[in-house]
């Protein structure tokens, strides 16, 4: 969300408090429904990940898989037509995206890794669940408002208007209940967790066919882009995962600082500056204010040599790894049927259940 509004720093207090208990839960193996735990997050596949979705969100989806949470994996790619009119090259960000996956650590007999478009039965549970939201209320959804907003003139699609429905059905056709997601994704979260109740309610009499998600957040900052405004897929503006260290070096030293030498790590007046750090920091397990201490009069120059160094080395297995898997596009495809045909099964026993309640099943 670009402006959160006074209401919605309300809403983000309660998320806030339900991402902290959550991740409280995680970590104590003995907690009450901890077994019960299944993860489900994803990516559109728009572009290339970067290295703010490498610190914020990759790190923390193989730590949940390690710590024995079942997880699953979305790449969501009909949500790509969302606010554009065409796919792209969207085989390439598919592969690109799974190979990202594999090389952080995702394992797929862990994990499932899966794209929506092949699952029907996941979009099958669009159709009830549209009919438990009404027009006003997606209106009112500030991410679909900020996304509307970002297309320049483009008239709301039906996709871009309902999509926060779609992503329901990507996250409780697999009765998932922990959402990594960042902060923007919140108002999805709140839809989806207003669904599972409707629909309990409304078909269910009750009973509790689907639990209500919750989102745990990551508190990793934002990294802002080389042009420094938000570092974004779509935007031109990142370091990729699968960039060279050469081009990585290059992007670095081009990237925007400000006009004073000496470095500090002052966040509200030098963003640029403050991201550089942070992002060294993050990648070095270092404090941004000790970082830029340690610069002081070296200036951006010397900034920009070690967050070069920073990033360079911290995502040098990564790229490795990333670089030979890249070799062996079949086991690439593999990897997507076989998740593929996992997350089917799931979404049919979901769907059987959901027709059954609904007194479809003839
Ligand atoms: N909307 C998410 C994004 O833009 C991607 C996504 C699709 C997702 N389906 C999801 C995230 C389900 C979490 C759960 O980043």
């Amino acid at each position: 969300m670009t402006n959160p509004e006074p209401a919605d720093d309300a809403s983000y207090e309660i998320a806030r408090e339900r991402s902290d208990e959550l991740h409280r839960t995680i970590d104590d193996p003995d907690a009450l429904g901890r077994a019960d735990l299944r993860m489900l997050t994803g990516d559109r596949p728009t572009g290339e990940l970067h290295i703010g979705h490498y610190l914020a969100s990759l790190r923390n989806r193989v730590t949940l898989q390690d710590k024995g949470v079942e997880s699953f994996v979305i790449i969501a790619d009909y949500q790509v037509i969302t606010d554009r009119d065409a796919v792209g090259a969207i085989g390439d960000h598919v592969r690109g995206l799974v190979l990202d996956y594999l090389a952080a650590g995702i394992d797929p007999q862990r994990s499932t890794i899966f794209t929506h478009s092949a699952v029907p039965a996941l979009n099958q549970l669009m159709l009830p669940f549209l009919s438990l939201v009404t027009d006003a209320e997606l209106r009112r959804n500030p991410t679909v408002k900020d996304e509307l907003a970002d297309t320049g003139n483009r008239p709301l699609s039906g996709l871009l208007l309902t999509y926060p429905v779609h992503q329901a059905a990507d996250i409780l056709f697999c009765h998932g209940n922990v959402v990594p997601v960042g902060r923007d994704q919140l108002p999805h979260i709140e839809q989806t967790r207003v669904i599972a109740r409707r629909f309990n309610r409304r078909y269910a009499e009750g009973r509790v066919v689907f639990r209500e998600p919750e989102a745990l957040l990551s508190d990793a900052p934002l990294i802002l882009g080389v042009d420094g405004r938000k570092m974004a897929k779509s935007r031109g503006n990142s370091i990729t995962l699968g960039a060279s260290a050469d081009e990585t070096a290059r992007l670095i030293r081009g990237a925007r600082t400000d006009s004073e030498r000496h470095i500090t790590f002052e966040p509200e007046r030098r963003p640029e500056v403050a991201s550089l750090l942070t992002t060294a920091g993050l990648f070095l397990g270092a404090d941004p204010r000790a970082l830029a201490e340690q610069v002081g009069d070296g200036g951006a120059s010397a900034l920009k040599r070690l967050v070069t160094e920073a990033v360079n080395d911290g995502l040098a297995q990564h790229r490795l790894r990333r670089a030979e898997l890249a070799r062996d596009p079949a086991y690439l495809s593999t990897v997507l049927r076989e998740g593929n045909s996992r997350a089917h099964e799931v979404a049919e026993t979901t769907l059987a259940q959901v027709r059954e309640v609904m007194g479809m099943a003839y």
